[in-house]
């Protein structure tokens, strides 16, 4: 990596990081990956760390070791490595010269991370590579395998002794992806075996949805203003809208994991109830991970638990026929690879949820999630009361044709994937002699402020769990409610299986019950 010295004296002072004034980078450390052949490590975690690094963000003294069943030398590895990074990355060097540097920090380690033996020849490979590498042993296991190794690998690492829980040693931290857990009883099991060997702050769970930038813009926007906050109360706002549409269905072999999970567990469980909690949550007393952690976990706890005969009418889940999404002719779900033909796995849920504190009651939010949808938006739209008074009430006649016009509501809409971005949507006068409201926009877009590219989610969680931040990362006690709000929905679910799948076309809003759960509000389903 080239080396940037300020003068002799600032060799081995803390680089700073640019964009963050005053924070320092990394520790020199290890990251190790396991499950490194696997796709999580080609797109996300490879093209992540070699965006730290080319960014300065990383420290002069750093290896990362990918660990896997299959033999491979380094060399192999390296080229995987490459081969990864150049298909993920637009910024990935475009001559072979330009390749060393980097990957001179990449290396692969052959173990079957099950057994005693894998582990113990693990250590013995990372402490060669601590001194090889001038490593002081800061480590970061990356668990990025099949959920049901995340808990035996955590205890591997123990037994060990690849993690300790003693602070004045060097450090061990370990990052465990999702899903964590598949109900509520597996999310405690696992965080039990978990904790037996880690200190609550040695445990990174991550949602990359937190990573993402205008999710985090999210707090920036409540609490760095003043204006908007105390606007966001059942006083004023009418209902919430969260929407993560998604374009794509089972590509690849993600059928596998997918038709035995559905879209509660895979988007509800995690990245929607965090956006739920992110937009709904008071303000904490500061941006420290336990602060942030108690916000959120409050709005939580306050969700009115859907139990029982409400399942049905308070949430909708569909599965999608065949259809056409962005021109192209895609097959229903049943035909989807890796997916069973009479599958009862739901790929939509929409469902309508109150959350019970002095802030919120009596405002429904709606949520909506789904795959193979005619749009890739993800959303949050807060839709404000109309006026107490109708003043502007106005006909507006065209030739015979009269049309009664009122005030349109406010909207504040959070665009957090593609074109990134706040708006606020509201009614003003159309010139002309007779007094006719017209909806307009104030529209705020990164594009136009921010002249660069948006960091990667997993950019930035990476980069937190290597400084010790957990403050976008989910605490286990969120984990818990978010999974005690979700499994009467599953309970449900189960002792009443649909009888109607499929029940909306790929490349539609979703199935048309959805409509039902809108009743009472000032609005329909948005089509963002
Ligand atoms: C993942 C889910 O966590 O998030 C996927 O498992 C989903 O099913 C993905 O497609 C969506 O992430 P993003 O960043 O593309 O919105």
């Amino acid at each position: 990596m080239p080396e940037t010295v300020i003068g002799p004296d600032m060799r081995h002072a803390p680089k700073q990081i640019p964009f963050v004034p005053g924070v320092s980078a990394p520790d020199p450390c290890t990251i190790v990956i396991f499950g490194a052949t696997g796709d999580l490590a080609a797109r996300k975690l490879l093209p992540a760390l070699y965006g730290l690094w080319r960014g300065e963000l990383l420290p002069e003294h750093f290896a990362i070791v990918g660990v896997g069943r299959r033999d491979k030398t380094d060399e192999q590895w390296r080229a995987e490595t490459q081969a990864a990074i150049s298909k993920f990355r637009n910024d990935a060097p475009k001559t072979p010269d330009g390749w060393p540097a980097f990957l001179s920090h990449v290396f692969y380690h052959r173990a079957d991370f099950t057994t005693p033996e894998g582990m113990q020849s693990l250590a013995a490979h990372l402490d060669k590579l601590d001194a090889e590498c001038h490593i002081p042993g800061n480590r970061l296991f990356y668990l990025a395998t099949d959920p049901e190794y995340f808990g035996p690998a955590v205890e591997g690492l123990a037994r060990a002794k690849l993690v300790h829980r003693e602070p004045n040693r060097p450090w061990t931290r370990v990052v465990i992806e999702k899903p964590f857990g598949r109900d509520l009883a597996s999310a405690l099991a696992l965080d039990h075996d978990v904790l037996r060997h880690l200190n609550h702050d040695q445990v990174y769970r991550i949602d990359h949805y937190l990573g993402k930038e205008t999710v985090q813009n999210l707090l920036a926007f409540r609490f760095g203003n003043a204006i908007f906050e105390p606007l966001l109360t059942r006083q004023y706002v009418d209902h919430v809208q969260i929407t993560v549409a998604e374009t794509v269905g089972m590509e690849g072999r993600r059928g596998a994991f997918y038709d035995n999970a559905g879209e509660l567990r895979d988007v509800v469980q995690n990245h929607m109830l965090q956006l739920l909690a992110l937009v709904a949550m008071d303000p904490p007393a500061t941006l420290r991970a336990s602060d942030v952690g108690i916000a959120k976990l409050n709005v939580l706890r306050s969700l009115l638990p859907i139990r029982g005969d409400d399942v049905a009418r308070k949430v909708v889940r569909g599965q999608y026929s065949a259809g056409t999404v962005s021109g192209k002719a895609v097959p229903a779900y049943r035909d989807e690879e890796a997916v069973a033909r009479d599958s009862n796995t739901e790929s939509y849920v929409a469902l309508r949820v109150a959350i019970e504190n002095w802030r919120w009651a009596g405002v429904p939010f709606l949520l909506r999630t789904g795959k193979r949808l005619p749009r890739r938006v993800t959303e949050i739209a807060i839709q404000f009361k109309l006026p107490p008074l109708r003043l502007f009430q106005t006909v507006e006649c065209e030739g015979d044709v009269c049309d009664l016009r009122e005030a349109q509501p406010t909207v504040l809409a959070f665009r957090i994937q593609p074109d990134e971005g706040i708006s606020l949507s509201f009614s003003a006068k159309r010139p002309g002699m007779q007094f006719v409201l017209h909806g307009v926009r104030f529209n705020f877009n990164y594009d136009d402020y921010f002249q660069c590219e948006l960091p990667e989610a997993y950019e930035r969680l990476l980069l937190d769990a290597l400084r010790g931040d957990a403050t976008l990362f989910m605490r286990s006690d969120e984990l818990q409610a978010a999974w005690e709000f979700c499994d009467p929905l599953l309970a449900a679910w189960r002792s009443a299986p649909p009888t109607a799948f499929p029940n909306y076309g790929a490349g539609t809003w979703g199935p048309k019950e959805a409509a039902n759960l809108v009743t009472g509000c000032a609005a329909v389903w948005r089509e963002p």
